[in-house]
């Protein structure tokens, strides 16, 4: 009986051939192997799937485990969809590991209608199919909506055959996904080490994460690539790293540092480079130059090496402008904030000595825009 109706329907239907299924699967996969953009390759899989089962749509969507959404990029153009974890098909089919199949969407109550109000379509027939990294943990889903043959729903058959190219599918997004996670990872692990370094020296609050918007704001005004600027922002926070291996009696002194103190604490920057140098991460790198050259100045009378002009990398004299105009307006251990006046007028007296000249013009002359953010990540206790 089976037999006969699987005959009836080939006749009837388009649907793929059983010799042309791997084929098919493996010439996606070879696509996916080769992208290495994430979203780019969850297109192809989608691709892959409304291929396969002739559904009128597929998504691929991934769960996010730290934010604990389920997302995917919209069908024509990157436009990302973000949506609650449990919520769908998709989401209760990544919830519970199992397939799903539906024949009308609106007669079950797993449904997510916002999709369909959003855009004016009809969902009708549904087939999930969670799919898992090398653990065997639940990363994503299939999701094919429509079944285009004369039959108009999807059928077991439909299910094994999304399944298998789910199969690989969770394989090789894997790499894919962990290559961002590790990316994301690096973010955090830096912005936490400035943390550290930060409340090791006392200096108050919100002192890297100012800085760091401080320099992703000049290097945007100067002209600096979108890419470069982020690069500088996510670096940026490890400038002081160093002085994490100043001892105490230095970093934390109430008063003025000897002459011989001082020389010890110029070290901050070389042990900052020491700690990044080797790595061969470009954000990890930048973070080096930051540390190594924010003590530099235009002049030449910086340390540690008292380079001079553009010899100092654009990256130390962005970091020099915002580093200096925060520890001016900051409460440090061994003095009381400056007005903003004081601030103004030693930046602008310092253009072309200790500041790259264009650098200090891009920020006199936005000066309301570094002010602001100032004010937005204020530190709590300044006034007092
Ligand atoms: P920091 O407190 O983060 O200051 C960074 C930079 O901001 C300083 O680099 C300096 O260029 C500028 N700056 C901060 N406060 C003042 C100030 O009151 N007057 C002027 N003209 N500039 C200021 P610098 O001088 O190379 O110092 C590097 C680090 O050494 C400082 O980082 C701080 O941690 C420490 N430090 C510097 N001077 C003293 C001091 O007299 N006592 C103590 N305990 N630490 C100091
Ligand atoms: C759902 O599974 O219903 C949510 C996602 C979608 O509508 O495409
Ligand atoms: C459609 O809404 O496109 C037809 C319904 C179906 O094929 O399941
Ligand atoms: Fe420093
Ligand atoms: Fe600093």
């Amino acid at each position: 009986m089976n037999n006969q109706r699987e005959i009836l329907n080939n006749k009837v239907h388009k649907d793929l051939q059983s010799d042309r299924i791997l084929g098919v699967i493996f010439e996606y996969m070879a696509k996916v192997s080769m992208e290495n953009d994430l979203e780019k390759s969850l297109m192809i899989l989608a691709d892959l799937g409304k291929k396969l089962v002739v559904a009128d749509r597929c998504s691929v969507w991934l769960y996010d485990t730290s934010k604990q959404t389920i997302w995917t990029v919209a069908a024509h153009g990157i436009e990302k969809v973000i949506i609650p974890q449990e919520s769908g098909f998709v989401g209760h089919s990544i919830a519970t590991g199992k397939i799903i199949i539906v024949e009308d969407a609106y007669l079950d109550e797993r449904f997510n209608q916002e999709i369909d109000i959003e855009t004016g379509y009809r969902t009708c027939s549904v087939l999930c199919i969670p799919f898992h990294n090398s653990n065997g943990t639940v990363i994503g889903a299939f999701q094919a909506i429509n079944e285009m043959t004369a039959q108009g729903t999807f059928s077991e058959k439909d299910s094994e055959i999304l399944g298998l190219a789910a199969t690989y599918a969770g394989k090789s997004l894997e790499s894919a996904i962990l290559l961002k996670e590790i990316i994301e990872t690096q973010k955090e692990m830096l912005e936490t080490l400035g943390e550290i370094g930060e409340s090791r020296s006392q200096e108050t609050g919100n002192h890297v994460k100012r800085v760091a918007l401080y320099s992703y704001l000049l290097a945007k005004l100067a002209g600096i690539s979108e890419e470069k600027a982020n690069l500088l922002r996510d670096a940026s926070p490890m400038h002081d790293i160093g002085k994490v291996a100043i001892p105490d009696s230095i970093l934390l002194k109430p008063g003025k540092l000897t002459v011989e103190e001082f020389e010890i604490m110029k070290q901050h920057t070389i042990i900052g480079y020491n700690i990044f140098k080797n790595s061969q991460r470009d954000l990890l790198r930048t973070a080096a130059i930051i540390a190594y050259e924010h003590h530099e100045k235009w002049d030449g009378t910086g340390y540690p090496n008292g380079l001079k002009g553009e010899a100092i990398h654009i990256f130390g004299r962005i970091t020099a402008v915002a580093d200096v105009f925060d520890a001016l307006g900051s409460d440090r251990v061994y003095k009381k904030a400056w007005k903003i006046e004081q601030i103004v007028a030693y930046m602008s007296e310092q253009q072309g000595k200790f500041f790259d000249p264009i650098l200090t013009q891009l920020f006199l002359n936005n000066l309301k825009l570094f002010i602001a953010i100032r004010d937005q990540h204020s530190d709590v206790d300044r006034r007092n």
